[in-house]
């Protein structure tokens, strides 16, 4: 079977950091390059943390870009509250001896569209929505190539984790969001609706570490710091592993089940600003996941990067 071509969107954090291992350990994916984005902690240390991470899987093949350093329009807000001033704290990552890829990473999305058959093309977004929104309005002609975006990101009907509206990547820049959900690309979201549902248990964690390989007691080391502020705020038995909801999905589909609805991104109200919510009455432009089997995701995640 050909592996499916993709793009990750990132802003390493801890769980963008076990969605970019897993990928790097599936051999139905191809990893065509990654591109970074400021959103857990600013440039240039969401790319930094990129370069190790391909590094720490010993695939300094795939390119690194470095892309935006702010939303479109907003302020950027970051969560080091969350993942430390590295973002990746409770792990020590290598250095890269390959270094960024030259150019600018929308300008990377552009032109790997622009190159590749119709629909053929899966942009992974993990973090704010930046450089996939700036990408579609600087070069529109690349909508048709996309097969599909699939973002973590949004919440509907659970609350926020950054206001009590909005969920962290579409409040950071609900600018961007509003530009994909509104491309006519097919989109499938995976919102905290979702995500809260995969708690990293404690024996899911021990499970990952004792493979002993580095990726594994990174990956190990990197949640054991993460969950911390996750399992104090919402009183929870883990911390939700969200972004590597996203490359699950495309290793296997029937993880995760939802339905197909109108999202539409709140950018007015400052109150209220990267709600996302369910339009009735209009055709729909996602798939919004609300269910997963998440015995059978741990199963995934800790063998596959055990294994890498
Ligand atoms: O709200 C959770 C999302 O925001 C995750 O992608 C996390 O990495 C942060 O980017
Ligand atoms: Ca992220």
């Amino acid at each position: 079977m050909t592996p499916r071509s993709i793009i990750i969107d990132t802003d390493p954090g801890q769980d963008d950091a076990l969605a970019i291992l897993l990928a790097l350990a599936a051999p139905e994916l191809d990893v065509i390059a990654i591109t970074t984005v400021a959103g857990n902690v600013p440039q240039p240390l969401v790319t930094i943390n990129s370069l190790g991470l391909v590094a720490l899987a010993d695939r300094e093949d795939i390119p690194v870009y470095r892309g935006c350093e702010r939303p479109l329009l907003r302020t950027l807000v970051t969560a080091e509250y969350v993942h430390g001033p590295t973002g990746v704290d409770g792990a020590t990552l290598p250095v890269n001896s390959v270094g960024v890829a030259e150019g600018h990473a929308v300008d990377h999305i552009i032109s790997v569209c622009l190159d590749a058959p119709a629909a053929s093309v899966t942009l992974c977004p993990l973090g704010p929505l930046t450089n996939i929104g700036m990408a579609i309005a600087k070069e529109p002609s690349i909508i048709p190539k996309i097969r599909e975006i699939v973002w973590m990101g949004g919440a509907f009907d659970e609350p926020g984790n950054t206001t009590p509206a909005a969920e962290f990547n579409a409040y950071v820049d609900p600018h961007a969001a509003h530009i994909v959900f509104t491309s006519g690309i097919p989109v499938t979201v995976f919102p905290l609706d979702v995500t809260h549902k995969a708690l990293m248990l404690p024996r899911h964690v021990e499970a990952l570490a004792d493979y002993g390989t580095a990726p594994a007691v990174a990956a190990a080391g990197m949640i054991r710091f993460y969950e911390v502020y996750d399992i104090d705020k919402y009183d929870l038995p883990g911390a939700p592993l969200h972004d590597p909801c996203v490359i699950a999905y495309l290793i296997d589909e029937s993880l995760f089940s939802g339905q197909q609805h109108h999202v539409v991104v709140d950018t007015t109200n400052e109150e209220t600003i990267g709600r996302t919510t369910e339009s009735t009455g209009t055709a729909p432009n996602a798939t919004v996941m609300t269910e997963i089997d998440a015995e059978r995701f741990f199963d995934l995640v800790t063998t596959r990067i055990g294994n890498l």
